[in-house]
This record gives C-alpha cells, structure tokens and sequence, in this order.
C-alpha cells in the first residue's frame, strides 16, 4: 500500500440520484473518484476481524469503502446510520485511530490523503458515555487538550471562558463545578467545548446524545449545528436515530447488521429551523419515512445466515 499523497481527482462525473423528502438517495455508494476535491476520510475494503484466529473470532465489518469529501471553508456534517452492533463505533474508532479496533485487519484508511497510524489533533472526539475528568473543574476538563499542549494557564483560562459561554453554560455559574454537578447535556456541552477548543479538521461523535431525554437531545442538535456551521469542521455523527440522522447530516451513510457494510449513501439537504419544527416537517417526515422502509427492506434481504 503506497503511503505517498493521492493522485488527482479526475473530472467530477454526477451519480445518478433518487429525490425523496428533503434529499436524494445514490444509485451507490460514492467512490472517490467523482469527488470534486480530495477525500478528508477514505476508507478502502476495510475489514476488521477481533480475535484473528482464535475460537472467538468476529469480522465487525467487511470490506468498508466510503469517501467524505473535503468542502474547504465549509466542513460536511456526515451522519452513519445502523442498528446497535453493526459496526459503527469501530469504524470511527478507526478513523480516531484508537486500538483496539485500529489497525485494520485488512485495507487502508485515510485521513488528509494519509493513512492513520493513531489518534491525532487534526481529529476531535465526543462519546456517548460522558467522559469528563471526574477531578477536574468544567474550566480545566475544556481546557485539558490546551494544557497538554503546554499553552499558558491564562490564556488557556481566557479560551476556556469564550468556549464555555459559546456552549451554552454560564461562565459565572459553572466554571468551577464539578461534572458529578452537572446534567448529562451540560456534560456533552463540556465535551464539545473540549474537543471544539483545539480546532480540529474532523469532529467524531460517537452517539453523543444518545442517552439524553428527548428535549434535551433536540437543544443539544440545535447547539451542535450552529456550532458547526461556526467552525466549520467536518463532522462524522453516529447514531442509530432517523430523525437525527436527517436533522444534522449533509450525507447519511446506512449499514447492514454484522458484519457491517454500507449499503446505502443519501444526499440530505440543510435544516433551516429548529430540531422540535423539523419534525414536524412534511418533507422531512416524507426522508424519515422514506428512510425507515429502506431499512426495513435492507434487513429483510440481509438476514445473517
Ligand atoms: N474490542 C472488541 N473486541 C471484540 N469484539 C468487539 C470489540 N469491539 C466491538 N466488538 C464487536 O463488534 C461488533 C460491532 O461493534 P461496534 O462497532 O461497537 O458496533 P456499534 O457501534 O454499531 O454498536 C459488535 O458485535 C461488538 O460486540
Ligand atoms: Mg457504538
């Protein structure tokens, strides 16, 4: 495998596209030569088999090939779609590099035309479970990534203040709690503020408001989107919600049961209103919809034998 940068991409040749609701869905899933700019994210025939060889052996995924294209001065917000254990946390595990899912069993993946070798700041990470520093204040778990970077204590303090505010938590009021303190949004907003702090390329959540009640999560889309549209980040979202799916991505990948694949590749347009008035959208109920069957009708054609 060449670690040496990409080839140019030739001419941009358009996919044909389904419309449906408020997007459109590929005839297949889109390799990277029609991409008009080089890939942030490239991923060729990766497998990933746990246990190689041993009497527990399990292939997580099998031969994944997707591309996320890099939009200069705009960053898509890419969502993947599955049920639980399809593979999705090991293929962003993969991207942030992080073992043991990384290294791949077999294929190449790219992130900036190179391939992975582990986790890097050009890539930020959010997980479902709140992953806050128990020990430390709100101030010093957004601040972390600065202070490893050896960044001075005041202007890291003063980043950290403009971070907290920009998350929705009050400066004055929280920046010296603890996050036993806090509500699980309040955590997420402190692990984006963390990971949003240190300007990363790529921003990978790993259902971040998965275990957050419904108004909460729809604040927390709310937040995450304008945030997004500030930094303008490439953004790579996991969940296994339709509805947020819809919400947030540009592009929604959907995978098969194990072992997981991507199956299906579908252009979304923007939401201009608010979480809680999107639902409420024809068009956008006509793409949850439109998506729901797909689903369905993938997991009757790909029953595990
Ligand atoms: N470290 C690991 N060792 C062994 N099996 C794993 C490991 N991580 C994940 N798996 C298995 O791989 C499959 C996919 O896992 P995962 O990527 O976490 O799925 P998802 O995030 O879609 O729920 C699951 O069956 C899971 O049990
Ligand atoms: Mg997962």
């Amino acid at each position: 495998m060449s670690t040496t940068s990409l080839p140019p991409m030739p001419p941009y040749p358009l996919l044909p596209k389904k419309p449906i609701g408020m997007g459109a869905e590929l005839n297949e899933v889109r390799p990277a030569s029609v991409l008009a700019n080089p890939p942030v994210v490239e991923f060729r025939q990766v497998t990933k088999t746990y246990f190689p060889g041993q009497a527990n052996q399990f292939t997580a995924i099998r031969d994944v090939n997707f591309v996320v294209e890099d939009l200069p001065d705009k960053g898509e917000f890419v969502c993947v779609l599955g049920p639980s254990g399809c593979g999705k946390s090991t293929i962003l595990r993969l991207i942030a590099g992080l073992e043991p899912q990384h290294p791949t069993t077999s294929g190449a993946v790219h992130v900036l035309g190179q391939p992975v070798i582990g986790p890097g700041s050009d890539r930020g990470m959010v997980f479902q479970d709140y992953t806050s520093f128990d020990h430390r204040s709100v101030l010093d778990n957004v601040t972390f990534g600065l202070e490893c970077l050896g960044v001075p204590r005041k202007v890291r303090d003063e980043l950290g203040r403009q971070w907290i505010e920009r998350v929705g938590l009050n400066v004055v009021v929280d920046q010296n709690k603890y996050p036993h303190q806090l509500s699980g949004g309040m955590r997420q907003r402190v692990a984006i503020a963390r990971s949003l702090i240190l300007k990363p390329r790529i921003m990978l959540m790993d259902e971040p408001f998965g275990a957050l009640d419904p108004q909460t999560r729809m604040n927390m889309q709310d937040l995450l989107l304008r945030l997004w549209r500030e930094v303008q980040a490439t953004v790579f979202f996991i969940t296994h919600s339709i509805e947020e799916a819809v919400f947030l991505g540009d592009r929604i990948y959907v995978m098969s049961n194990s072992p997981g694949t991507i199956l299906r590749e579908l252009e979304i347009e923007p939401s201009n209103k608010p979480s809680k008035d999107m639902q409420r959208d024809p068009r956008f109920q006509e793409t949850v919809g439109y998506i729901r069957d797909l689903i369905a009708q993938l997991e009757e054609n790909h029953r595990p034998e």
